[in-house]
């Protein structure tokens, strides 16, 4: 059964065929109306959400299905202490198909491991958001009319920004793709996105920590709010929030054709004076996020029993009782999640289900 839990459980030509099948769906919506009739998805929403949960319920209502599910577990038999497998068995039961977000990461990878129904990814603490980054992809394409060849910027928080981590992800597998990182030295992307992911596959990265000087080389200017809610300490906070601003003075100095797209909500790091520039494209990009979902969930009804379309393969597991993920809000220090471990090339333990560095 195929999950969406990371933006690799998708290969590159299931996540060109999502892209590909969302383009059609916006060109043909009747064909798809009612391909979803008698199905129904859950959206399980332990974190607060405007577009990814509404983008999901409107797609499933957009395909003829139905949507069930909560968007505060406070009102679920969560806060009677339910754990997330528990949840997992009881909502597949009445759905065939999941939604879930979760503050803790690597919530949703444990649940696939008891799962009857696939479960997607819908932003797992500051970990991963695999639709989001679908949601960017077709963005891309859109705007720019490819993903090869580009140089993207991301700027603002790329330490907790979940999709920061996922996109440049998805993006090593395109073509010339040059990465630029601009972030003050506390917001900076955790060295295992820079090891693993940039150098690993070879995508050209620099760290920069002013926009001007990179904004006339860029084709995407990603930008992401601050995220106050993963901070430990409010005076880091305080200290980092208004690093980056995005005015009508800094687009001036970017390339006519240059798309500018932020996951949203922002709070002030792009003026609403910029809404108006036909580069600014992060509205058109709340719109792809419900195309490219509606596509998602009729691929994952498609694939659901198609062995051509599973996980793909894992390494065997790392199991030692003396251990411990070192994140405190990883799944395994906040349930009966194992403490287990994926050994990396650089011979390097991670944790299974948040890839803290362990040992
Ligand atoms: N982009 C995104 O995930 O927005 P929400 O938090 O509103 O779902």
């Amino acid at each position: 059964m195929k999950h969406l839990i990371d933006p690799m459980d998708l290969s590159k030509q299931e996540t060109d065929e999502i892209i590909s099948l969302a383009q059609d769906i916006i060109a043909h919506r009747e064909r798809y109306q009612g391909s979803m009739s008698h199905r129904k998805l859950a959206t399980l929403f332990y974190e607060p959400s405007t577009r990814t949960r509404l983008s999901f319920t409107s797609a499933m209502m957009e395909l003829g299905g139905n949507v069930l599910g909560f968007s505060d577990a406070r009102n679920s038999s969560v806060s009677k202490g339910e754990t997330v497998q528990d949840t997992v068995r009881v909502v597949g039961c009445f759905a065939d198909v999941i939604a879930m977000r979760h503050s803790i990461e690597g919530a949703q990878l444990y649940a696939t491991e008891v799962s009857r129904v696939p479960i997607i990814n819908a932003g797992d603490g500051s970990h991963s958001h695999p639709t989001q980054t679908l949601t960017d992809l077709l963005t891309i394409q859109r705007e720019l009319g490819r993903i090869d060849g580009i140089t993207i910027g991301f700027c603002g928080d790329l330490r907790f920004g979940r999709t920061v981590h996922s996109l440049i992800k998805a993006l090593s597998r395109y073509k010339d793709i040059k990465v630029i990182l601009i972030a003050p030295q506390e917001l900076k992307l955790p060295d295992y996105i820079k090891r693993d992911v940039c150098e690993r596959t070879g995508i050209p990265y620099r760290e920069v920590e002013t926009m001007e000087e990179v904004m006339p080389e860029l084709d995407v200017l990603y930008m992401t709010r601050v995220q106050k809610e993963r901070f430990l300490d409010e005076d880091e906070f305080d200290r980092v929030k208004d690093s980056f601003v995005l005015d009508a003075a800094r687009m001036s100095l970017a390339k006519k054709k240059m798309a500018v797209l932020h996951p949203l909500p922002r709070v002030n790091e792009i003026l609403t004076e910029v809404d108006a520039d036909p580069r600014a494209a992060y509205f058109r990009q709340v719109e792809n996020g419900k195309f490219v979902r509606e596509a998602l969930i009729v691929k994952l009804h498609e694939w659901k029993d198609d062995p051509e379309h599973g996980m793909p393969a894992q390494e065997e597991p790392v199991y030692d009782d003396t251990l411990r993920c070192v994140n405190p809000k990883c799944i395994c220090n906040n349930e009966h999640a194992p403490h287990k471990f994926r050994r990396g090339e650089d011979d390097v333990l991670r944790c299974w289900y948040c890839d803290s560095k362990v040992r």
